[in-house]
């Protein structure tokens, strides 16, 4: 067997914000080891009181797992905590039975027990992992962290490639982690658990010591539970270089904000100039500095003023438009006018709030009972997603990516893959992907509280 690659971030030359090193408690050869377990951190500003959270080897976000394209990840995961859990692996065009997803793929993981996690990972990237069973309750409890999928050739030294996991929390006034609330009915039928204060890599405005006149990458993870977040990497002189883990095939400057919803990924290139912190901010909304890179000199010879080779794109299968499969995801439902479809779609909406649904796909809440759609191993699948709901949903798929056809008929770029995407109300979004992974595989809002009140649906591959 290889001896397994994973390594701790460095922690030396990213005092400011390195990620928790990962505890190399290996049980086996290239086994590591992760528990869910009860800890505690700060998560507003030096004065903040500690939070009561649920984390992966007590680290906030959980340990930062690297390993290089076509590796096998091995993971021990024991369930310390007092309800049942699973990991899901976000993006991973992974094998069906590691998927994740209690009551689908495999047995939620009781307290007490273990599971274990074997794939290969097919694509280089940035990817995460976080809670899949209850996730409304335990994604905003702290369960959550990044996988990195490294190329053959890094595309930077490790002390220039810096994750920025973005958690959003819900804080009182002390800066303590609310949990009174954690699936109420008020945020499933409105825009999901929506936080106030944002966290990278679980610290609260870190400043991020970067080399002036070198190039960086930067790893964004929106790991919320509900909050879509718009940035604007020109501000910055930041380029596009992947979206949802897919390097794009040349880096991309883009002019206005960047939208990353819940469960996305957006890596970035810059090459700090100048002396100034230079603040990373939300650019809709209230304007927020959650981070600043702070620039300083390189020691000598170490900067590079050539933009490095860039990664190449994962192989990916190029859906057959021609031949596709055209289904229907019809999203309706929640506050504000939404229950009305479900009246007009012949449902009771009084009952279904008794039951604690809010949403439906297709003219009805999903079920983990029943595939939406059936598909046989590699057809291509165009999926006409429309919004008619008044609040925005972000669409994710598990085990494939897709190309976005065309949102409210205009055509988007035709490189980009994703894994998620967003649709605002009356958005109209044509999505597309070959059906090539077999098994059971889940279809979902990404918005936590709206996956656990009906925007939860599966379909079979086989
Ligand atoms: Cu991050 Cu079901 O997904
Ligand atoms: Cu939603």
């Amino acid at each position: 067997m290889n001896r397994r690659r994973f390594l701790a971030s460095s922690a030396g030359a990213l005092a400011g914000c390195a990620l928790p090193r990962l505890v190399l408690a290996a049980t086996g050869p290239g086994l590591i080891e992760l528990d869910a377990v009860k800890g505690q951190a700060e998560l507003y500003g030096k004065e903040g009181k500690l939070s009561d959270l649920w984390l992966y080897n007590g680290s906030l976000p959980g340990p930062e797992l690297r390993l290089r394209k076509g590796e096998t990840l091995s993971v021990r995961f024991t369930n310390r905590l007092d309800e049942p859990t699973s990991i899901h692996w976000h993006g991973i065009r992974i094998d069906n039975a590691m998927d994740g997803v209690a009551g689908l793929t495999q047995p939620p993981v009781q307290p007490g027990e273990s599971f274990d996690y074997t794939f290969t990972v097919p694509d280089a990237g940035t990817f995460w992992y976080h809670a899949h069973t209850m996730s409304w309750n335990q994604v905003p409890r702290g369960l959550s962290g990044v996988l990195i999928v490294e190329e053959e050739t890094p595309f930077v030294p490790r002390d220039r490639d810096l994750t920025l996991f973005l958690s959003d929390w819900r804080l009182d006034e002390e800066g303590v982690l609310i949990t009174a609330g954690l699936g109420s009915m008020h945020d499933f039928s409105h825009a999901g658990r929506l936080g106030n204060w944002l966290t990278v890599n679980g610290q609260s405005r870190p400043d991020i010591p970067v080399v002036r006149g070198a190039w960086h990458r930067l790893r964004l993870v929106n790991a919320s539970s509900a909050r879509v977040l718009d940035l604007e990497p020109s501000r910055f002189g930041a380029q596009l270089l992947a979206l949802d883990g897919q390097a794009l095939p040349a880096l991309r400057k883009v002019e206005g904000p960047v939208r990353l919803a819940p469960g996305q990924r957006m890596d970035l290139v810059i090459k700090p100039e100048g002396d100034l912190p230079i603040p990373f901010e939300l650019t809709t909304g209230q304007p927020f500095v959650f981070a600043r890179f702070l620039p300083r000199d390189a020691a000598a010879g170490a900067a590079d003023d050539d933009l490095p080779a860039l990664p190449a794109p994962n192989a990916l299968p190029e859906p057959n438009l021609a031949n596709a499969r055209e289904l229907p995801l019809e999203m309706a439902g929640g506050a504000m006018g939404g229950m009305r479809i479900m009246m007009q779609r012949g449902l009771d909406p009084q009952a279904l709030m008794a039951d604690g649904k809010f949403w439906i796909f297709n003219g009805a809440p999903g079920s983990l009972e029943t595939p939406m759609f059936k598909v046989a191993r590699g057809e291509s699948v165009v999926l006409n997603v429309s919004n008619l709901s008044g609040f925005p949903h972000a669409v994710h798929l598990h085990g494939h990516h897709f190309r976005v056809l065309e949102l409210n008929g205009t055509e988007q770029d035709p490189a980009d893959w994703h894994d998620t995407v967003t649709l605002e109300p009356e958005d109209r979004a044509r999505i597309a992907f070959v059906a090539d992974n077999p098994g059971k595989w889940l279809l979902h809002c990404h918005m936590l509280g709206h996956a656990a009140s009906g925007m939860t649906g599966w379909f079979e591959v086989a």
